[in-house]
Formats: C-alpha cells, structure tokens, sequence
C-alpha cells in the first residue's frame, strides 16, 4: 500500500520535472559533425544489417563550444516522409515532447575527436524511413547541441528500414496506449484498496 502510494508520488514528479526544464530543438547549435554509413535510399534489415556511424566536434565552430559537452547521446529517427498521414509522430520543438527520435543507439563520453561506432538495427525498429541524430549532454543530462545525418528539412540522406515480419509502426501506438493504461489501473488499484481499507474497518 504505501509502495504503490510512493510510486504514484514519484511518477508524478517525474512527470514534472520533465516538464519544467523544457529545452527546444530550434534552440540547440549544429555543432556535431555525424555520418552514418547506410546510402541515400538504402533498405536495412531489422535485426541483421548495421549501421557505422563517426561523430566529433565541427572544428570550424569558434572555439569553446564544447566546454560544457560530457556525453553523446546518438538516436535513430523518423523521417517526415513517413509522418504524412501521422499527426502524433510531428515534429515538435520542445524535445521533452518530440517523437521525432525514439530509439536509442548509443551513448557515450563527450571526446572531440572521432568516434566510430557500428549498431546493428534492432529487431524492434518499426518499417519507416529514418535518419540518425546525435546530441550532446552537458553534466545535467541536458540536450546542449546536435548533429544529425540529413539536412535541416529532414529530406536528403534518408535510409529504410525493413521490419522483421509482421512488425509495423502502428506498433508504437499501441505500446504508448498501454503505458497509459498501466498509469491508470495503478491509480484504479490504489483506489480499491483504499476502498477496501475503509469498508474492513
Ligand atoms: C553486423 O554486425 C554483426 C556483429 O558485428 C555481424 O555478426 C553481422 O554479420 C553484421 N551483419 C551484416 C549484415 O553485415
Ligand atoms: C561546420 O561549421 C561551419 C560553420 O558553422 C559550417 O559552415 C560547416 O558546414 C560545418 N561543417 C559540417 C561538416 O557540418
Ligand atoms: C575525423 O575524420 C575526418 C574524416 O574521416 C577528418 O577529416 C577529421 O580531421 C577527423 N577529426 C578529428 C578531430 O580527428
């Protein structure tokens, strides 16, 4: 009882503090250079094909600007072309809030010089066009600066991903619906077992 009384607390907070030191895209400076190794147009397999990826500083950036840098967050992407018929998936400039980066790859020490890293896609990544971003992460965590693979209207070096049978984006959704679902039974069995309290009393 008093366990799942501190969960909801603390999920609760959580929520807040996401909120409260909202940091917006447009905000952050391209100052990572990052390749990714897949063609413009390339079809990757889900769970068997890889993808090398290098990042660094962009030296000609005025000097400095990594002082604050201490990780590399690298994230795999969805491409506009396949948010057409999707509201929930568009971009939004608060990055607590943007879907646009949704799988994790990696994340490593802020270094200046070349890192190189090679991620095979994961099982799970949904069939959909992508593109690769990396952010860097000052000492708090916070997102400070960028790079990513495609230019800045998400249109050019574009690669696909190919799911593992039968797996499909709307995929997602689901899985979104069911972390709101889990919230709510929490919230129902903490009421029933209030309930319950007070009528064995
Ligand atoms: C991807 O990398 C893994 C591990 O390094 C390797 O076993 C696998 O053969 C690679 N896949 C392809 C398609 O090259
Ligand atoms: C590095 O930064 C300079 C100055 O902003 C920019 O002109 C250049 O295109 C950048 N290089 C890369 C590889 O992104
Ligand atoms: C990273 O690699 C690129 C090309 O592969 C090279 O031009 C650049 O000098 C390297 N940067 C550092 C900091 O080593």
């Amino acid at each position: 009882m008093a366990t799942k009384a501190c969960l909801i607390v603390s999920l609760w907070i959580s929520c807040l503090l996401a909120t409260s030191h909202a940091t917006t895209f447009s905000s952050l400076q391209r100052t990572i250079v990052l390749t990714a190794s897949p063609q413009a147009g390339q079809v990757l397999k889900a769970g068997e094909d890889n993808i090398t990826l290098t990042w660094s500083l962009n030296t000609t950036f005025p000097s400095g600007t990594d002082s604050t840098y201490k990780d590399v967050t690298v994230e795999l992407c969805y491409a506009p072309i396949s948010q057409k018929d999707r509201g929930w998936r568009k971009t939004v400039d608060e990055l607590a809030k943007d879907k646009t980066c949704q799988h994790n790859i990696v994340k490593k020490p802020y270094t200046s010089s070349n890192i190189t890293f090679t991620w095979t896609v994961r099982k799970d990544v949904p069939g959909a066009t992508y593109f690769v971003r990396a952010y860097a992460l000052d000492s708090a965590g916070k997102k400070v600066a960028f790079g990513q693979t495609t230019d800045a209207h998400k249109t050019t070096n574009l690669f696909e991903v190919e799911a593992v049978t039968g797996r499909h984006v709307s995929l997602d959704i689901a899985s979104v619906c069911f972390s709101a679902f889990s919230i709510f039974s929490l919230f129902g069995f903490f009421f029933m077992d209030k309930r319950k309290g007070k009528s064995s009393k």
